[in-house]
């Protein structure tokens, strides 16, 4: 079995570094988490959360998933958010999208994707919710505006998710945000959707 030696170099260069700059960065960061940010983004390898946003590891708790959807019955993506509020009490949940992304223009072609084309019916559902102001648009501006009212739609989801809904009325202060982000300039543009209270 080959294994992948050329990263664990890169490791171990990289922990080497940290630790030159820092003798207890990794002593003090394994004793507790506490991020201030719980970040929901797109799987994409062009997007990772903590280098876009320049935060070291230990500052951002994150859930991906393709296209950045968050679904009412999704274990996965729910118990993420429960840890983050009720555990680690994040301040703010980032939904990040991203322009050209892959699963947004998946769900819009009618070819057969297999299994995937049942994850991408959320973002068909959110072209359908937004028919109106969809039809309008061609090709890149259609599929970028897509991806905005993509990540507006799962602020919402967001929002009204049991584990909000609580925080807010417990009087706990939170607040969601809507990015988007450009990888073809690497500039995150805030769609100013933030929702700090129902
Ligand atoms: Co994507």
């Amino acid at each position: 079995m080959t294994t992948l030696q050329h990263l664990l170099n890169r490791n171990l260069e990289w922990a080497t570094s940290v630790t030159d700059k820092d003798p207890h960065f990794f002593s003090t960061l394994s004793k507790q988490q506490a991020p201030e940010y719980l970040w929901i983004g797109c799987s994409d390898s062009r997007v990772p959360a903590n280098q876009i946003v320049s935060l070291p590891p230990g500052e951002v708790f994150v859930h991906r998933n393709i296209a950045n959807v968050v679904v009412h019955t999704d274990l996965n993506c729910l118990s993420v958010i429960h840890y983050a509020v009720e555990v680690l009490k994040v301040k703010h949940i980032i939904v990040c999208g991203h322009y050209g992304c892959g699963g947004v223009a998946a769900s819009q072609e009618s070819c057969d994707h297999g299994l995937i084309d049942n994850w991408l019916r959320h973002i068909q559902d959110v072209a359908r919710f937004n028919e109106g102001e969809l039809k309008g648009l061609q090709g890149k501006e259609k599929l970028d505006r897509l991806c905005e009212l993509n990540v507006m739609e799962q602020v919402k989801n967001v929002c009204h998710t049991t584990v909000v809904k609580k925080a807010w009325r417990t009087g706990y202060e939170l607040a969601v945000h809507g990015w988007v982000y450009d990888i073809h300039n690497g500039i995150i543009k805030d769609l100013e959707t933030s929702v700090s209270g129902l």
